[in-house]
């Protein structure tokens, strides 16, 4: 596969290049905001795909077990993780399954941990489902991002859940065994639900993704997992993701909620498209981690050659980077203004994240080295001309 390869995505309407006027009511920017990758998905994935679209007929379909198999032997493999196919409920989105668990398991007003800065989407599953959201705030330190541990055990006094973002979107660090386990230890002592996000676990740059649920194994600690086959080899719009239980009482209430809800994902092109990527999709994957790591690599050189008040948080997973451009000194609204008119970028502001990411920006890493030489030409450009 050739990542190098640029292809056009205007005018498909795809949500990072098509629709980012809607959002930032300008039409001329660079998009590198929407968590997906401007790569073709695998070639065994297309196949599998096109065999579908060729047989034609797109009656109801059910999930097959070879997709379970599929699914559970990648597991197994990547990350010595033994789910059997009984633990894991598909289901058509990471969001949507979040949101599910909180209504199977929780009431209106418990408590509900998120560690911001974090993905927003976390709040409005917090407060559309009028749950209490308790923040536990990452602490920067001279080693990086980390978590607060002594805040978390006091927000676990009045806690029921905990959604662990891990790896951790928007700052990108890969939890450590070590982190995992104290957390497990934390949630085994107040009785806390920790679901874990673990939509990015195949994208690790540095270091090991250690699912949460084997940090907590031989703990009295209740954990559901949701991954998905979507970040790993670009699939998200086909809305296919799964959470993996260890509690068949739980699977059961989770499902009967769903049944409720009429929640099925029956779409046979993502059930194809899930199994090759699973099966075949190894080979494309190593080689799309080490173009990002290049290209993570490359944003952080040039940033500190060119912009030495620019401060780039290098992600050991996910293809997104955690840029501190606090140096600028500027408000949040005014960086805002400055990236989209001077700077002419689309990149996530970090207040989207919480109010702990003001002065920083998200940049997508996940593009041709020519897209975002682009970009980094246009935030040099602009900055040059702020120095001046
Ligand atoms: C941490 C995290 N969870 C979930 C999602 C989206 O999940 P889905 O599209 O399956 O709902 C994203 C996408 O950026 C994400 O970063």
């Amino acid at each position: 596969m050739d990542f190098q390869n640029v292809i056009d995505r205007e005018q498909t309407n795809s949500m990072k290049w098509d629709f980012y006027p809607d959002v930032y009511g300008a039409d001329d920017l660079w998009p590198m905001w929407v968590a997906d990758m401007d790569f073709q998905a695998p070639k065994p994935v297309l196949d599998a795909m096109h065999e579908v679209i060729n047989h034609g007929v797109f009656g109801y379909h059910r999930r097959p077990n070879s997709l379970f198999d599929a699914t559970t032997s990648w597991l197994k493999h990547r990350f010595d993780w033994s789910v059997s196919a009984e633990q894991i409920v598909f289901t058509p989105g990471v969001v949507p399954a979040i949101s599910h668990i909180i209504q199977t398991f929780t009431e209106k007003g418990d408590g509900i941990i998120i560690q911001p800065p974090v993905y927003f989407p976390f709040y409005a599953l917090v407060n559309n489902n009028e749950r209490n959201l308790l923040r536990n705030p990452l602490q920067e330190t001279e080693e990086g991002f980390t978590m607060d541990f002594e805040d978390l055990e006091e927000k676990m006094k009045e806690a029921e859940m905990m959604i662990l973002c891990s790896p951790h979107n928007p700052i990108g660090r890969v939890w450590t065994e070590e982190e995992l386990t104290k957390l497990a230890e934390l949630a085994e002592k107040h009785g806390v639900l920790v679901v874990s996000d673990e939509i990015h676990a195949d994208i690790i740059l540095e270091g090991k993704h250690t699912p949460f649920s084997k940090a907590a194994a031989g703990k009295d600690v209740e954990t559901m997992t949701c991954l998905a086959p979507s970040k790993t080899f670009n699939l998200a719009s086909l809305q296919l993701s799964y959470v993996v239980f260890e509690n068949s009482e739980s699977k059961k209430a989770y499902e009967n909620h769903l049944q409720r809800e009429f929640v099925g994902i029956n779409n046979p092109l993502a059930s194809a498209a899930a199994e090759a990527a699973y099966r075949h999709g190894e080979e494309w994957l190593e080689q799309m981690l080490e173009y990002v790591k290049d290209n993570v690599q490359h944003v952080k050189q040039y940033v500190e050659n060119e912009m030495p008040e620019v401060k780039v948080i290098k992600p050991e997973g996910t293809y997104l980077i955690w840029i501190d451009m606090h140096g600028l000194n500027m408000e949040n609204k005014e960086l805002e203004q400055w990236l989209r008119s001077d700077a002419k970028l689309a990149l996530s502001d970090g207040p989207n994240f919480g109010k702990e990411g003001g002065g920083f920006v998200r940049m997508n890493a996940a593009c041709p080295r020519e897209t975002l030489e682009e970009g980094l030409r246009r935030l040099k450009e602009a900055y040059d001309r702020l120095m001046a």
